[in-house]
């Protein structure tokens, strides 16, 4: 166990007297396939060593006791009592209330979690919550729900309480990570299948912009909604049934008088993403770096002028890493208006890019960029009992 997950247990030890499991959830990449998990797109995420670690042991009583290590704060409720609420405690509960729905009889347990994911970074904290509370819980009471239908309901959980209608790709990766490899996502059909990832001298490096700018959630909803919006018109206009069936971005054209110029720009990005996505597979697993980057950046590109959720700090740093010859590819990650950028790197040059590009970023922005080189890892498990 490494320190995190050490520090969680001794809380543990020190506020309850029960026997727990430990269970790491981990936090996830997305190599490419942006805002595409809600439109019948595939999408490339992976599993990664930086997660939420959970202590977890039923009680015997009635009582649900929380301690969130990160926030210092703890949590003490009966099933009868729960209900939405602030910051953490409505991820935690709105697991616990999608349990309920399912008519699932959840026990009194105690429970501690923390870890080093950071916040609003675009590398899921959230989906790492909900998905290493549904685990544990499926395990401790034996409920029988296997991994999908667990990321199924840790995304019920999200649109619940928490408010964000997100896709199932966060808490899918999380729940389904396997230890150095890429999920190629389908999430029309919910199925996957992963591929090893080779980048033959690369390695994959986080940009923090350490922004996350307010109200992203409230925009993220926004955007799906431009593509319910859209797809009304698609579908009777081209007689389809989901973004999955329009063959080229040129059909959505031929409709633009009918719609908004956003939620055109959004279609248009959508139809193109889904297309990326599925060339950038083939060609990740070709070997092809040089093609896989480029269509990273057209991703961000397509991000930032027609889906319209960058920010200058993350248009600035792809800037960067395009006119960085050692960089093959990059992009802003995650759901937007901020958080991390990914980009792919020649080992030996990481050092220099890294510090090269928190120079450039502090002198525009005055703001210290955290880095961090990623290894993907396995999927919610078990690591003590
Ligand atoms: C957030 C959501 C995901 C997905 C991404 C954008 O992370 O939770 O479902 O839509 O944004 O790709």
């Amino acid at each position: 166990m490494n320190s995190i997950a050490t520090n969680v247990l001794n809380i543990f030890n020190n506020k309850f007297s029960s026997q727990p499991n430990v269970y790491y959830s981990p936090g996830r990449i997305n190599l490419i396939g942006e805002h595409i998990d809600y439109n019948d797109g595939y999408v490339m995420p992976a599993a990664i060593d930086k997660g939420v670690y959970y202590a977890v042991a039923v009680n015997g009583t009635s009582t649900i006791n929380f301690f969130a290590a990160d926030f210092n704060e703890g949590l003490s409720v009966s099933v009868a009592e729960i209900k939405k609420m602030d910051g953490w405690k409505n991820y935690v509960l709105s697991v616990l209330n999608e349990f309920v729905l399912l008519g699932k009889t959840i026990g009194g347990f105690d429970c501690v979690f923390g870890g080093d994911i950071p916040r609003g970074s675009g590398m899921s904290s959230s989906a790492a919550v909900e998905g290493g509370l549904a685990y544990a819980l499926n395990d401790i009471f034996n409920f029988g729900l296997n991994r999908v239908e667990l990321a199924l309901l840790c995304q019920r959980a999200e649109h619940n309480f928490p408010g964000v209608n997100c896709g199932i790709m966060d808490m899918y990766a999380s729940i389904n990570g396997k230890k150095d490899h890429v999920i190629l996502l389908d999430c029309k059909n919910i199925t996957h299948e992963y591929f090893p990832l080779q980048l033959s001298g690369h390695k994959i490096v986080l940009l923090n912009t350490k922004v996350h700018h307010t109200l992203a959630s409230g925009e993220y909803n926004v955007r799906r909604k431009r593509c319910e919006e859209g797809m009304v018109v698609l579908k009777k206009e081209l007689n389809v049934q989901s973004f999955r069936e329009i063959k080229s971005a040129a059909d959505v054209e031929l409709h633009k008088d009918k719609m908004t110029p956003e939620v055109y720009n959004c279609c248009k990005f959508v139809v193109e993403e889904i297309a990326r996505t599925q060339k950038a597979a083939a060609l990740l697993q070709q070997n092809d770096l040089k093609g896989f980057g480029q269509l990273m950046y057209a991703c961000h590109e397509g991000l930032s002028k027609l889906y319209d959720v960058s920010c200058p700090e993350s248009d600035f740093l792809v800037l960067l890493a395009a006119g960085n010859e050692n960089v093959v590819g990059a992009r802003q990650m995650g759901g937007g208006f901020g958080g991390c950028t990914i980009n792919i790197i020649k080992e030996e040059a990481i050092e220099d890019f890294i510090a090269e590009t928190t120079a450039a970023y502090k002198k525009q922005f005055s703001i210290e960029i955290e880095a961090y080189v990623m290894e993907l890892s396995n999927g919610t498990e078990k690591i003590s009992s």
